[in-house]
């Protein structure tokens, strides 16, 4: 797999020589390509950014670095026959990045990741690039890092250690949480080495038995268990806002957003945990599904 990444801070992609990623690297498996976006600056103070139009704070990155740059990472990874380049933009606003999401990445030859700084890139590059590949819009969370680089990590991580022959063991990320198959929707049980007793604590006795089928029941019903006592919000079914709406009633607890005066904020983890389900509005309010007859109180 080939990956680029254009980057005002190519030093903060250091990581990527490290480890997992750097020995998938070293063999071969993986081909990084960083590049300095300023390096397709023409000013005295290589500009990347400029002031929003409409105003309001902060700052957008321009269109003309963002597009010599990728063209120039396009046609170098073209001329090494690499084929196929998906587009990764990390953004607070994009699709929650989910092992699912890390499975079908990993399933392409090329993907460019094209980090942000400031209030993001101009609109205008994404539906550029977006008629010539598929562009990914991707979050790693709801909270707003400085910028996507650290994004660009974890997704990286994520897509390295499913390429074939990174991992040592084969196997090994089948059983992973959330890995599609027999383990899609659940989380990982616990897991035990040696020595087999440590502080008093033992562990399971199964897991001694050398009955392999009982181990994997054992496994698979500690997974179920893990699972029921709290799914993480982002694996938590979003139910589509105009279906969770029909013959609900959302729950009022925390401040009221005064642009959606009927909905309001709620803490999320309680209220998910209790409701299993959530929207967005505008990127960072959390709406929660209860049912009509349920929460102490309402708004329709
Ligand atoms: N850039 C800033 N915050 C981000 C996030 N949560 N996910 C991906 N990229 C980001």
């Amino acid at each position: 797999m080939r990956l680029d990444v254009v980057t005002i801070f190519p030093e903060y992609l250091e990581p990527l020589n490290v480890s997992l990623v750097g020995k998938a690297r070293a063999r071969g498996q993986l081909d990084v390509h960083v590049h300095d976006l300023r390096d397709w600056t023409y000013d005295r103070h290589n500009t990347v950014d400029d002031t929003p139009y409409g105003g309001g704070p902060g700052m957008v990155m321009k269109t003309e670095p963002w597009g010599e740059a990728l063209d120039a990472a396009l046609a170098d990874g073209y001329e090494s026959g690499a084929h196929g380049p998906v587009m990764v933009v990390p953004t607070p606003s994009g699709r929650p990045f989910t092992q699912e999401l890390a499975v079908e990445l990993s399933e392409r030859p090329w993907l460019i990741f094209t980090p942000a700084r400031y209030e993001g890139i101009d609109r205008r590059v994404m539906d550029e690039y977006a008629t010539r590949m598929p562009v990914y819009e991707v979050s790693i969370g709801d909270y707003v890092l400085a910028g996507g680089e650290a994004a660009v990590l974890v997704v990286t991580e994520a897509v390295a250690r499913l390429l074939p022959g990174v991992l040592g063991n084969a196997e090994s990320h089948r059983d992973d949480s959330f890995a599609p198959g027999e383990m899609a929707n659940l989380l990982e049980g616990p897991v035990y080495t040696k020595p087999p007793r440590w502080r008093g604590r033992e562990i399971p006795e199964v897991l001694l038995s050398g009955h392999h089928g009982k181990i994997a029941r054992w496994r698979r019903d500690e997974a179920f268990r893990r699972t029921a006592r709290g799914l993480p919000p982002h694996r938590a079914e979003p139910p589509r806002p105009d279906r969770a709406l029909r013959g609900l009633r959302l729950r009022q607890e925390g401040p009221r957003d005064p642009e959606h005066p009927g909905l309001e904020t709620v803490r999320r983890r309680p209220i998910l945990a209790q409701a299993g389900g959530r929207g967005r509005i505008g990127g960072c309010c959390v709406l929660a599904y209860a049912p009509a007859t349920g929460g102490s109180s309402s708004a329709g």
